[in-house]
């Protein structure tokens, strides 16, 4: 499969065949096309217009020789995207007027009758953009989103991700998942977002909530013996929204009982296999690796790590402390380490480039950035003057720091570098062109269970509170729950969470111990999850499952850094739709029919 199979099919009521398809073969038939005014141009008496549709653009020529001259006439009035159904025969181009960057650029249209079928008022943005011309504000695309997303670069990204989506089912089906619906109108479930909710008109005072993902459904599916799941299923979360996070989007959603993680990768990989290359051609290659949240977090700051970058953190603690560095002494004294990273060739980068770094990391919360040179004379940078004779030299052949070479550091306790030193390498990686080529994918295992809320202290759940827990014991969980481990997992494709799941707790006791340490009592327990716990007590398979973020994967195949290009009709970062005009005030006849008021 490939894109030329996303074609409309032939011949409708209004044309013999879409403008993409006129080719060598149609040469000398007389056919129908249909379609809007693209671009034209006038070359004095002879008049070339290109005809658009969704399969592309096809030259149409108007000439006097073979042109009825109303129809001539009739041209002076179009304007652009107007929508116009011709009929004419299908020509050679001259040999001089091959236009070999148009798919249909050999071949033209000699028109012979002309309908202008629907007329277009001036246009708030163009859609025949030039390619060297800057496209229209964010704002007026989405507000005018109809006519964005006629461009020739949008229609392929909805291409892809018709792709993309077919080859994900077909996939999924063939390896024996059930497309399952799960419902929109429903409970509130916590997936670390807020909901939306929807005000019950029958019964006044309750709200359904908009699901943040089918979680608990799918869950169900597999207690109701399915056994292998998949929906291509909408998520709403009111959450704080960027590039990458839309308050609708789309999950490719899965579950399967009894599985492993093995089993659970297996599964994604080849799904994941078939979407990239029926959908753009792309090798997945072999297995995708897998590193464990300790181990991303060491080397790469993140659980989401760009291996596209080459350098790995480092801790630089043993060869700069004792030398009489103060700075560098009381972090180690107070428990934390200095780590960093190795720029090959960085020596030339500049003080400002470094100072702005410093800041680059105070913003993600530590004091500053470190940095030291190595020139074939000696080192600079602040812990230089420690660093003359033996202790430079250890540092060198500790970390292999060559002359030339920058080392940039951040002294602090884990929580506070290891955010700044992702910043940092992301960062200087870009700036100095260090990013290498390619798609770089990683299983991350083995996340903690639960993380301490950043306010509060309290814990909330690493990945969702229906994870299992790597013990056994729920008097575990309850005494120490921080240092109870997890069978969750992501995928991370060059710093990018695509997709993420787990291994689920089947056992009613260890689900309602991690419920009490998320801070809730066994009322609400009973009244939020009972439904759940409930199913459990009737013979429950050991399952799990995963969802991966479909505008993210179509986002990364398209190559566009923001889901909002791969969306047909998305919100803006405020949560606006712009076109319809959503959300919109409620007339209070409407609220009292809601049992609502307003405060
Ligand atoms: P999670 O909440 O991690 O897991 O979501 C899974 C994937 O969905 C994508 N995603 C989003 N994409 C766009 N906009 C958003 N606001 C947004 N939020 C999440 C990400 C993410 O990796 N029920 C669990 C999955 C499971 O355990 O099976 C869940 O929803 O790519």
């Amino acid at each position: 499969m490939s894109e030329s199979q996303t074609r409309s099919a032939g011949a409708t009521a209004w044309r013999d065949l879409p403008c993409g398809d006129v080719d060598e073969e149609a040469v000398g038939r007389t056919v129908r096309l249909a379609g809007w005014v693209h671009r034209r141009r006038d070359l004095g008496g002879v008049v070339f217009l290109h005809l658009r549709d969704r399969t592309g653009l096809v030259q149409l020529a108007f000439n006097p020789d073979w042109t009825p001259g109303p129809v001539v006439e009739q041209l002076g009035d179009l304007n652009p995207e107007d929508v116009i159904a011709v009929g004419g025969r299908v020509e050679m181009r001259p040999a001089d007027a091959v236009n070999p960057d148009m798919e249909t650029g050999r071949v033209e249209v000699r028109v012979e009758a002309m309908e202008r079928v629907s007329e277009a008022a001036p246009l708030p943005i163009l859609v025949a953009i030039p390619p060297d011309e800057e496209l229209p504000s964010e704002e007026l695309r989405l507000r005018h989103r109809v006519l964005d997303l006629r461009r020739p670069e949008m229609q392929r990204n909805f291409r892809i991700r018709h792709l993309a989506a077919n080859s994900a089912r077909r996939a999924l089906a063939d390896d024996g998942f059930l497309e399952i619906e799960t419902p929109f109108l429903t409970r509130r479930t916590p997936e670390g977002a807020r909901d939306y909710l929807v005000p019950s008109r029958i019964h006044p005072g309750e709200f359904y909530a908009l699901p943040q993902s089918p979680q608990l459904y799918k869950q169900l599916l597999m207690v109701a013996g399915f056994d292998r799941y998949f929906q291509i299923a909408r998520c709403l979360r009111d959450e704080d929204l960027r590039a990458d996070r839309q308050p609708e989007f789309t999950q490719i959603d899965v579950e399967m009982a009894f599985v492993d993680e093995d089993d659970v990768f297996a599964a994604a990989e080849r799904m994941l296999a078939r979407v990239l290359s029926e959908a753009v051609g792309i090798d997945l290659g072999g297995p995708v690796p897998r590193m464990t949240h300790a181990d991303a977090l060491e080397h790469y700051g993140t659980d989401k790590p760009d291996l596209r970058i080459p350098w790995r953190l480092e801790d630089f603690t043993d060869a700069l402390s004792g030398l009489g560095f103060g700075i560098i002494d009381g972090v180690r004294d107070a428990g934390g380490r200095v780590r960093g990273f190795r720029v090959p060739g960085g020596a030339a980068i500049s003080r400002s480039r470094l100072d702005s770094a410093s800041a680059t990391a105070q913003a993600n919360g530590a004091k500053g950035a470190l940095w030291l040179k190595r020139s074939e004379t000696g080192w600079s940078g602040p812990p230089a003057r420690f660093l003359e004779g033996e202790p430079g030299d250890r540092l060198a052949a500790a970390h292999g720091i060559e002359p030339g070479d920058l080392a940039l550091m951040v002294a602090g306790p884990d929580s506070e570098t290891s955010p700044s030193l992702d910043a940092l390498r992301r960062t200087i990686a870009a700036d100095e062109g260090a990013v290498e080529e390619g798609l770089r994918w990683t299983w991350i295992t083995d996340f903690p269970l639960f993380e301490a809320d950043p306010d509060t202290g309290m814990a909330v759940a690493s990945h969702h509170p229906f994870t299992m827990p790597d013990v056994t014991e729920p008097e575990r969980l309850l005494s120490d729950p921080f240092s109870v481990g997890s069978r969750a997992y992501d995928l991370v494709l060059n710093g990018t969470e695509l997709c993420s799941g787990s291994i689920r707790c089947h056992r009613p006791d260890l689900q309602r111990a991690i419920l009490k340490v998320l801070g809730m009592g066994e009322d609400e327990i009973e009244s939020r999850f009972g439904f759940l716990l409930e199913s459990f007590r009737y013979g429950v398979p050991p399952h799990g499952g995963f969802a991966m973020g479909f505008d993210r994967l179509v986002a990364m195949l398209v190559g566009t850094t923001s889901i909002r290009e791969v969306i047909a009709f998305p919100k803006t970062t405020a949560a606006r739709g712009l076109l319809e005009g959503a959300p919109s005030p409620l007339a209070a006849d409407e609220l009292i029919e809601l049992g609502l008021s307003l405060r």
